[in-house]
C-alpha cells in the first residue's frame, strides 16, 4: 500500500543546534510519509522547535501557538486534523506549563527524545491528549538518529557535543540541555563522510560547548583515551571533498593547545572563531561564573592570532548583568576596542527563573541596559564594517551556495563567514571560486570572479 502523504511544517527558533535538530526531525519523520511544507496552514503536523535562552525567545512560542489555534480548529472536523508538537528547550524547561497554558498543543518533546517522535505521534493519534517526553538520553538520541541524512545545499551542520557543565549564572543551557556529552568519533566521521558523499563542501561542528568535546576514540584507537576537538578536526580534515570546517560555540577555558595548533595547521579549518567573552569586567565575569579574567581571554586571543594571524574573531556579549556598573560597562567597551571583533552578537541580560543570576541583587534597570546595548552595538558594528572594508582589493575563496537576489548573481560565503554577492554562472553553485572583493557594507561584500591564473 502506498504511504499516505502528509505535510510537515517545522518552525525553528534559536541557535544552530536547533536548526540541526529540526533537520534530523524531518529525517526521522520522512519514512512515515511526512513531506516538508513551508506554511503551517495545511500542515498535518506542526513542530515548533523552541529556544529558552532569553525570555523573549521563550515567549515567542506562546504567540505562535495563539496564531496556530484557529488553523487547527479549522481543520479539526476534516479528514486531516492538525497535530501540534512543541520541541526544543522551552519544551524541556516548561513542559507541564505549556500543556496548561496552551491546550492546543498535543505533544511536548524535549531535545533528547526526537528519535521517539514517530512513536509519540502515533500515540497522540491513538489517544489525543497529553504526551510529555523530556528525558535526557543523548546516547539513545544519536544512536537512533544515525540513519540517512537528507541534505540541501553545500554547507551542513553536524552536532558533535551537547549540553554544558559550566553553569554560567545567567544561562539556562545546563538545565535545558543537560550535562556535557560528546558523540563518539566513529559516529561523527560516518556522518561527515555521508555529507561529503552528498556533495557537502563545508561542515560546521556544533555543540553548546563544542571545544569541551571529549569523544570516544575511533575503534582500534581505544588506548588513546578520549579525543579532544583539535584531534577530531585533524581527522575530519582528511575526508576528501570537505574543504571547509568550522565549529561553534566555544568557551575560552576549553581552547587547549592542540586546538589552537589546529588553527595554524589545517587549511580546511576556516580562519573564523566564535569565542564569547560576555563581559570584559573581571567583577562581572566572576559574578557570571565564567572562571576566567579578561586578561586570560586577551592572552588567549593573542595566542590564537599567533597561530593563525588572519583569524576573524567573533563573540557574544551580555549587558546589564546584575551589579554591572557604568565602570564595568566601560571596561567592556575598552575590551572590545582591544580585541577588535570581526562580528559579534550582543544581548540585554534576560533574567531566567531557576538560574543563579535571577536571584542576584542589583538587577540593572531596563533603560540603562538599553542604552548600554546601543553603545556596545554601535562599536561592534563599526568594527564589523571596518573588518569588511579591509577585504576590498583582496581575493577571497568563496563557497557559492545559491542564487543571489539579483538575476545573474550568486550568494556565497568567504572563509570569514561574510556574505558575498557576486555575478557568477549558476554552474558555480556548490563550488569554491576566487572573488576579487570590490565593495563592502556592514553585512556583506560584493566583488567579481577573479580571472584564473594563466587564463588567456
Ligand atoms: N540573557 C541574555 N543573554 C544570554 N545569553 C545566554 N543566556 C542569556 C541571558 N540570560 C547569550 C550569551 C550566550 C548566547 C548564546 O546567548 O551571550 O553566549
Ligand atoms: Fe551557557 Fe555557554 Fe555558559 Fe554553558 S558555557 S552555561 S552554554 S553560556
Amino acid at each position: 500500500m502506498a504511504l499516505e502523504r502528509k505535510k510537515l511544517f517545522i518552525k525553528t527558533y534559536g541557535c544552530q543546534m536547533n536548526v540541526y535538530d529540526s533537520e534530523r526531525m524531518r529525517d526521522v519523520l520522512a519514512p512515515l510519509g511526512y513531506e516538508p511544507s513551508d506554511m503551517p496552514d495545511d500542515a498535518d503536523l506542526v513542530i515548533l522547535n523552541t529556544c529558552h535562552i532569553r525570555e523573549k525567545a521563550a515567549e515567542k512560542v506562546y504567540s505562535e501557538l495563539g496564531r496556530l489555534r484557529p488553523l487547527k480548529e479549522g481543520k479539526s472536523e476534516t479528514a486531516s486534523p492538525m497535530t501540534i508538537a512543541v520541541a526544543g528547550c522551552v519544551a524541556q524547561a516548561e513542559g507541564e506549563e505549556i500543556m496548561r497554558r496552551a491546550p492546543v498543543v498535543d505533544l511536548v518533546v524535549g531535545p533528547q527524545t526526537y528519535h521517539k517522535l514517530p512513536e509519540l505521534i502515533a500515540q497522540t493519534h491513538r489517544a489525543r491528549g497529553e504526551r510529555l517526553e523530556t528525558e535526557f538520553e543523548p546516547v539513545a538520541k544519536f544512536d537512533a538518529l544515525a540513519g540517512d541524512r537528507q541534505v540541501e545545499g553545500y554547507s551542513a551542520f553536524l552536532t558533535v557535543q551537547e549540553g554544558c557543565d559550566k553553569f554560567c549564572t545567567f544561562c539556562v543551557v545546563p538545565y535545558t540541555r543537560g550535562a556535557e556529552w560528546s558523540r563518539p568519533v566513529d559516529q561523527i566521521v560516518a556522518e561527515a563522510r555521508q555529507l561529503a558523499a552528498k556533495g557537502v563542501r563545508e561542515i560546521t561542528l556544533l555543540g553548546q560547548n563544542v571545544n569541551a568535546y571529549h569523544g570516544e576514540p575511533p575503534s582500534g584507537r581505544e588506548a588513546d583515551g578520549p579525543w579532544g576537538l583539535g584531534r577530531l578536526l585533524r581527522h575530519l580534515a582528511l575526508i576528501g571533498g570537505l574543504d571547509r570546517i568550522r565549529y561553534t560555540t566555544s568557551h575560552p577555558n576549553d581552547m587547549d593547545d592542540e586546538l589552537i595548533a589546529a588553527h595554524g595547521d589545517l587549511d580546511a579549518l576556516m580562519p573564523y572563531l566564535h569565542l564569547p567573552v560576555q563581559s570584559c569586567s573581571d567583577k562581572v565575569l566572576k559574578a557570571m561564573n565564567r572562571r576566567h579574567t579578561f586578561e586570560d581571554y586577551a592572552l588567549l586571543i593573542e595566542r590564537i592570532r599567533a597561530a593563525r594571524p588572519d583569524i576573524a574573531i567573533s563573540g557574544d556579549f551580555i549587558v546589564g548583568f546584575p551589579g554591572e556598573t557604568d565602570a564595568d560597562f566601560e571596561a567592556t567597551l575598552q575590551g572590545v576596542r582591544e580585541i577588535n571583533y570581526a562580528s559579534a552578537f550582543s544581548f540585554k541580560y534576560s533574567r531566567r527563573p531557576g538560574t543563579p543570576g535571577a536571584a542576584l541583587p542589583m538587577q540593572v534597570p531596563e533603560e540603562v541596559s538599553s542604552q548600554r546595548l546601543a553603545a556596545l552595538q554601535a562599536l561592534l558594528e563599526s568594527q564589523q564594517t571596518d573588518f569588511n572594508r579591509q577585504q576590498i582589493g583582496r581575493r577571497l575563496p568563496v563557497l557559492f551556495e545559491r542564487a543571489g537576489r539579483e538575476p545573474g548573481q550568486l550568494h556565497g560565503r568567504s572563509p570569514y563567514l561574510q556574505a558575498i554577492h557576486c555575478d557568477a554562472p549558476s554552474g558555480l553553485i556548490g563550488q569554491i571560486a576566487e572573488v576579487e572583493i570590490a565593495g563592502a557594507t556592514r553585512n556583506s561584500l560584493t566583488g567579481k570572479l577573479a580571472e584564473k591564473a594563466g587564463a588567456a
